[in-house]
């Protein structure tokens, strides 16, 4: 099978919006009186904001109505989106940019497969908003990574069946779900130490298509 699309994950792969993440969700926490560190943020990477703040508040022996909660994670994201109005091109991570440039250049389709509905202006404040030939996000799904859906959905917008793509992930929930969906899963950043993905790389600056179609007939 031939690599027909790469879908790329947003935040962790293509810029550096997990920290952001990590500092909104560290005052929310703070203020709520709820411990919280780097390795609990760790399993917030690629599940959705609500589910996010689900797990945290699961640490906390205070229980929260659902008027509660919508009202935390809405005070999250404008924690968040104050720090998004920071973002710029220099924030974009190593090897994006090469990479994105030789698959258009090689005719391989790219978009993002995020679980965030912040995408669209996170891609505005990077300068990518019209880079991808198409886009699957938090605004048009309903269950979020590891479930498939947003992999599935991205394919389907392509006009490619999922065993022609490769997702790249941050997230172990984002592997899980790629490979859910019948897709190469290649882990960056944290998830390189996922025992699940095909292959793990520190970030995107050593990924190459020939390292691609190599995983990919190791696969099949
Ligand atoms: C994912 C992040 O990309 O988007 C998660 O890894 C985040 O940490 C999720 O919770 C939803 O993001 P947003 O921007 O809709 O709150
Ligand atoms: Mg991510």
């Amino acid at each position: 099978m031939k690599i027909s699309a790469v879908i790329f994950d947003l935040d962790g792969v293509i810029v550096s919006t997990d920290e952001f993440h990590y500092q909104a969700w560290k005052q929310i926490s703070d203020q709520e009186k709820i411990y919280f560190d780097r390795e609990i943020n760790e399993r917030l990477r690629g599940v959705s904001r609500m589910e996010s703040l689900n797990i945290i508040l699961s640490l906390s022996e205070k229980s929260y109505y659902d008027t509660d909660k919508e009202l935390l994670a809405q005070r999250k994201n404008d924690i968040y989106c104050e720090l998004l109005n920071k973002l710029s091109p220099n924030d974009i991570l190593p090897g994006v940019i090469n990479l994105l440039l030789s698959l258009k250049a090689r005719d391989i389709k790219i978009a993002i497969g995020s679980s965030s509905k912040n995408t669209p202006f996170i891609l505005e404040q990077i300068g990518l908003a019209s880079s991808f030939d198409k886009v699957a996000d938090g605004n048009s799904i309903t269950n979020s990574k590891p479930d498939p859906e947003v992999f599935l959905l991205a394919a389907k917008k392509l006009g490619v069946t999922p065993e022609e793509c490769v997702v790249i992930e941050d997230a172990q929930a984002g592997i899980d779900a790629a490979i859910a969906a019948g897709m190469i899963a290649v882990g960056v950043g944290t998830a390189a130490s996922c025992v699940n993905a095909h292959l793990k790389l520190k970030d995107l600056s050593t990924l190459n298509i020939d390292k691609l179609i190599e995983v990919n007939e190791i696969r099949s």
